[in-house]
């Protein structure tokens, strides 16, 4: 079972949780590739798939986009899971899911979508993030919730073994 994760991380906090998915995968047993999406051109050597992009201005990163317009059809026959990492703050800003998801859940055919807290540091930013974080009063921190990381990547491994014990 060949599971490839897959993120599109602009200042690096969700390559760190896609990071963790991965080591989580593998000591569970599972072969895992982790790339960035944009060196991914295609999906067919893997029997499973998760792709996880930062939100900015409510969209996924382009490089997420633009793999699943690359790769649609072969996304669509595989086990597929999606992660944004996007809301910050302990009450997560914005609230709710990112607009984007029931659109990419029906293009990819994936099993579902999950939402991550991310992080914010300002000093990263550029100066048009900084505008947008200020006009829109976005908390400062890391606010990733490593237990839900980890156990939405317990439930990813049971699934995929179970997979893996019945096609035997
Ligand atoms: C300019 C800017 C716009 C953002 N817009 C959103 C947004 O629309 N929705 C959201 O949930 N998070 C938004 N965020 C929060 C980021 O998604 C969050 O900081 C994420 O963890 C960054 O991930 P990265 O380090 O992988 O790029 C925004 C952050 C910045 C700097």
């Amino acid at each position: 079972m060949n599971v490839l994760i897959a993120f599109a991380s602009k200042h690096g906090s969700t390559g760190e949780i896609a990071r963790i998915i991965a080591q989580d995968l593998e000591n569970a047993g599972l072969s895992v590739e982790l790339r960035e999406a944009g060196e991914v051109d295609a999906v067919d050597e893997f029997d499973a798939v998760i792709l996880g992009s930062s939100i900015y201005v409510g969209q996924w990163q382009k490089d997420a986009l633009t793999l699943i317009d690359r790769t649609e059809a072969q996304l669509r026959d595989r086990q597929v899971w999606l992660f944004s990492s996007g809301p910050v703050g302990a009450d997560p800003f914005p609230a709710g899911e990112p607009p984007i998801t029931s659109e990419l859940i029906e293009r990819t055919g994936a099993n579902e979508h999950q939402s991550f807290t991310g992080k914010l540091d300002r000093a990263t930013l550029g100066f048009g993030e900084r505008l947008i974080t200020g006009v829109t009063r976005a908390p400062e921190g890391d606010f990733r919730d490593w237990d839900a990381i980890r156990a939405w990547a317990a439930y990813i491994a049971r699934t995929l073994k179970s997979d893996l014990a019945t096609t035997r």
